[in-house]
């Protein structure tokens, strides 16, 4: 018996180690080096680097310094199997590290192109003295940082990097994400584990993760990250737990990423000892200042604050009748002496509106709050304005705020976290989404104005401007809680770079960096990817129809009733006649009449509003027949049906990739896509039938039940 089961494992163990030899993916992969994997290249590959330096010299011995050079070394060790040599001058073919000016002592001939600005970098091939280098080289230590993320990215990608001359410049000046993380530890609104940074109401002793993410954040050049919830508890600004704080930012400095934290605007009163919090009240501008110098001498690169104000039962200026430009600035003139910013967010709105009236529209408190304060910020102070009007809902128009703010900062806020859109479980790929948002023409006096442009700064000639996205990411291995979803942190980081690369450049540089360079791999998961959104969105939302899913529980599951009827403000007005907001100037709640002319002329007209957007802007009858061609009824049922079936056609395309990828990533990405599947059928048949129900027209097809509902 005994010798019997010792021969079972005996050739088991054979059998694993043949398996083991046979396959190429012997090292498990838990997705948590994301897109840093530095995966072995092959021998191909190997052999077209063979000609880079092999040394590494760095001009000078910062943290972030010293971060690129670490980088660097581990990325050209892991990908192509060489240990550089560290040296302080080039004495040998090497990689040469350091900002412009540190460069110009070593080698003045060099001439590197003037419109350098902060956090860009320049890739450059050239000869110095006897050798040939390859100089990393930028304004600042983080622009070199970047620089090597860069280099090693193309690496990784298996690009051509024998002669290169590649100047990169970032285009918005604050790149941040937002974590929506609680001192116990819980995320709002995060799918991918308990916080990295707190647990139990105290910093974590182990912050090994926080610095891993900072990493991250650094490869794709993000340069901030506000580290807790925007619904703020005031305890973050205790002197105490300032000072735990201020060993996050320790594990950030590194990689370049500036602390941020989020804060509650009554903090005067509820944390300090102050019987009020009027931000005109001198004692609260003393307090603000007080309190932001502390933090200063804690945490000298300290980046600023989030604030949430009025907004969702938060307290704000209203208390005291004053405005949301005096709370930005009394916050914005504390933080200014030493750099700092304070984003000030425009989600402000009353979450008790009476859904009885059909002129009230929650869609139009952005910009009628904030419009008339244009001009009255601070120039520390940048106004963070959702992509859209609503809430992150997986079709909106763009916030006609972008537009109205021509003499105030502005940062747009995307959201990475999959809230509305799946929650991580299901895939949904994000950057065509904000591809079109910050590609969209406002056509402010009638002239090219997109909105990455306006909220990078750039139109109105502003002094700053960002691109924030709220990450959440957790303990989960893999960040997200899904390997795939990883994707949009990647995405969002390359945008806010480069807002004019194409969504395709993007999924294949995640792709590759992510799974390899198979192209069978990069292929098929780009595909998936590429087409991912317009799939969720066909089976959760056509037509612009706005929120159909539980909004008082998950923001997950379909629930179409739960918008109507009370003060949230995210109706369809679905009823028995028709579906949609009639937000048109003509017989509507107006809102459109906050953007631009020729915004206005777009959406006003239900001849010239485009199909997708349709139910946002109009409320029709069922048979109003769309562009193209279908009555919207039909269109609901048919986008359903299709959306079910390309979900489940997902699963057919994920198992192309057997063998092509490891086993581990692989069955964690069926798994979830079998999940999808099902949960595309709930959702079509939810929808279907309550719509059915609702307007008592059958789907032309015959695939909606007709019998009564019990
Ligand atoms: C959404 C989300 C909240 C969040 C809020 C915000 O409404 O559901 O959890 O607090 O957005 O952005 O402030």
């Amino acid at each position: 018996m005994h010798s019997i089961r010792l021969r079972h494992v005996f050739r088991f163990t054979v059998m694993a180690a043949v398996l083991v030899a046979l396959t190429p993916f012997a090292v498990a992969e838990t997705g948590a080096e994301a897109w840093l994997r530095y995966a072995a290249l092959d021998a191909k590959a190997v052999k077209t680097y063979q000609g880079l330096p092999s040394g590494v010299v760095v001009l000078g011995d910062s943290p972030v310094l010293k971060s690129a050079q670490g980088e660097l070394t581990r990325g050209i060790s892991r990908m192509v199997g060489r240990s550089l040599r560290i040296a302080l001058h080039p004495t040998e073919d090497a990689f040469v590290l350091g900002t412009l000016d540190q460069l110009h002592a070593l080698a003045t001939q060099l001439n590197p192109p003037d419109q350098l600005i902060a956090d860009g970098y320049w890739l450059k091939s050239a000869r110095i003295g006897e050798h040939e280098c390859l100089v990393i080289t930028a304004a600042t230590d983080r622009g070199v940082l970047y620089g090597v993320f860069a280099l090693l990215s193309k690496i990784a990608r298996a690009e051509n990097v024998a002669v290169l001359d590649d100047l990169q410049q970032p285009h918005a000046p604050l790149r941040w994400v937002n974590q929506w993380d609680n001192l116990d530890g819980h995320i709002e609104r995060g799918y991918g584990g308990p916080s990295i940074f707190f647990a139990e109401g105290k910093v974590r002793d182990d912050l090994s993760r926080a610095g891993d993410y900072a990493r991250l954040l650094a490869s794709v050049g993000i340069n901030g990250c506000a580290i807790n919830n925007v619904n703020a508890d005031p305890r973050v600004l205790d002197a105490a737990f300032i000072g735990q704080v201020s060993r996050i930012a320790d594990v950030f400095r590194p990689w370049g990423v500036q602390l941020a934290l989020s804060v509650d605007l009554s903090s005067p009163k509820a944390l300090g000892d102050l019987d009020t919090f009027d931000p005109l009240d001198p004692r609260v501008v003393a307090w603000w200042r007080n309190k932001v110098n502390e933090i200063y001498r804690q945490i000298p690169d300290f980046g600023g604050f989030v604030v949430k104000a009025d907004s969702e039962g938060r307290l704000g200026p209203s208390t005291y009748n004053r405005t949301q430009a005096d709370a930005a600035n009394v916050v914005a003139h504390a933080l200014k002496p030493h750099g700092g910013v304070v984003f000030y967010r425009a989600f402000v709105y009353n979450h008790h509106l009476d859904w009885r009236n059909l002129k009230n529209d929650r869609a139009k408190a952005a910009y009628d709050i904030f419009h008339p304060l244009d001009g009255a910020f601070d120039d520390h102070a940048i106004v963070q304005i959702k992509n859209g009007p609503i809430d992150f809902q997986v079709r909106e128009p763009v916030s006609p705020l972008f537009a109205g703010l021509r003499r105030t900062n502005e940062a747009i806020e995307l959201q990475i976290t999959q809230e509305y859109t799946g929650q991580q479980r299901q895939l949904c790929f994000l950057v065509p989404m904000w591809k079109e948002v910050l590609d969209f023409d406002m056509r402010i006096d009638d002239r090219p104005t997109p909105v990455k442009d306006l909220v990078a700064g750039r139109t109105f000639h502003r002094p700053t401007g960002g691109i924030v996205g709220v990450a959440n990411v957790g303990m989960d291995a893999n960040w997200l809680g899904n390997p795939l979803a990883m994707a949009n942190l990647y995405g969002f980081g390359r945008l806010a770079w480069q807002a004019d690369l194409s969504a395709e450049t993007i999924v294949g540089e995640w792709t590759r960096l992510t799974f390899g360079n198979d192209p069978l791999v990069v292929q098929t998961i780009a595909t998936l990817q590429l087409s991912s959104w317009h799939v969720y969105e066909s089976y959760t939302g056509p037509l612009g129809a706005g929120t159909l899913t539980n909004i008082v529980g998950n923001h997950y599951d379909p629930a179409p009733e739960s918008s109507e009827r009370n003060g949230w403000g995210q109706w369809h007005r679905a009823d028995h006649d028709g579906i949609g907001m009639d937000r048109t100037v003509a017989t509507g709640t107006a809102y459109i009449a906050q953007y631009p002319p020729a915004i206005q002329k777009l959406y006003e007209s239900l001849a010239a509003c485009p199909d997708n957007l349709l139910l946002f802007f109009h409320h029709v009858p069922y048979t109003y027949v769309l562009h193209s061609g279908k009555t919207v009824i039909q269109h609901i049922y048919d986008s359903h049906f299709d959306g079910a079936e390309q979900a489940s056609a997902f699963v057919s395309k994920w198992e192309a990739l057997q063998g092509h990828i490891d086993e581990e990533r692989y069955n964690e990405g069926l798994k979830l896509l079998q999940y999808q599947a099902g949960e595309a059928v709930i959702w079509r048949d939810t929808i279907c039938n309550w719509i059915y129900h609702l307007s008592g027209l059958p789907d032309q097809k015959g695939r909606v039940r007709t019998e009564p509902r019990h």
